[in-house]
């Protein structure tokens, strides 16, 4: 399964690609909006550090808008993915884009429905947004089953984006289910790394370890 980061934060952009942990990024107007400044940095800064596809969604909603938004959204690096709106304008421009060869990204998915009909549109990645689901009271994780379902039916090529995800457990249910991919915010990536018996464990070998060394000062290793 495919690591993306879910943010327009270069710092923790930088700081988990460094670890060696991304597989690409997804942004979203909102995401850009609460870093600030002029997002077309961001866009050149995102689409240079990283190598694997980037995600920059389009703002307008109707298909010529899309279309010449998502032609110069691409001209930021090859791996560039247009993310459009799950919306009959967004199927038809994901249609037009994804027979260029320009790859798209449809988002804002909510039911299987929709993933079905944005796959035969011909994107690359489908986002359904399981964390709003979970919100409303309905299951998230099932919509995932459901997808994955039907694209293994008719062998999609279409990829199973998971976004909108809250906290580690959705990673694990979806890379149980095969997911393709999950794009996660940094605390969720965050908490992936971490276990209280790993910091335990960690302080209880390196306070023997001291306690060795007081013993026996020259020792290293
Ligand atoms: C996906 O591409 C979206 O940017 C994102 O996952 C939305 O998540 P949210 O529901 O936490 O805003």
């Amino acid at each position: 399964m495919k690591i993306f980061l879910d943010t327009a934060n270069l710092d923790s952009i930088k700081k988990f690609n460094d670890m060696g942990l991304l597989d690409g990024i997804t942004t979203n107007p909102s995401l850009m909006s609460k870093e600030g400044g002029n997002p077309k940095d961001a866009m050149e800064e995102i689409t240079k550090i990283i190598k694997g596809d980037v995600s920059l969604e389009v703002v307008s909603t109707e298909y010529s808008g899309m279309i010449e938004e998502g032609k110069r959204l691409r001209e930021y690096g090859d791996n560039v993915v247009v993310k459009v709106p799950m919306t009959p304008d967004g199927l038809k421009a994901s249609k037009s884009l994804s027979s260029e060869g320009i790859p798209v990204n449809v988002t804002l998915i909510f039911s299987a429905n929709q993933a079905l009909l944005a796959a035969k549109s011909g994107a690359k990645y489908v986002s359904p947004f399981i964390g709003r689901l979970d919100d409303i009271g309905q299951d998230g994780m099932h919509l995932i089953k459901e997808i994955k379902e039907i694209f293994s039916n008719y062998n999609f090529e279409t990829q199973i984006l998971v976004a909108s995800v809250r906290h580690p457990v959705h990673v694990v249910d979806a890379a149980k289910i095969g997911a393709d991919v999950v794009t996660l915010p940094p605390a969720v990536l965050d908490k992936m790394l971490q276990h209280p018996l790993t910091k335990i464990g960690l302080e209880n070998f390196l306070s023997d370890w001291e306690k060795l060394k007081s013993e026996n000062p020259d020792i290293k290793i």
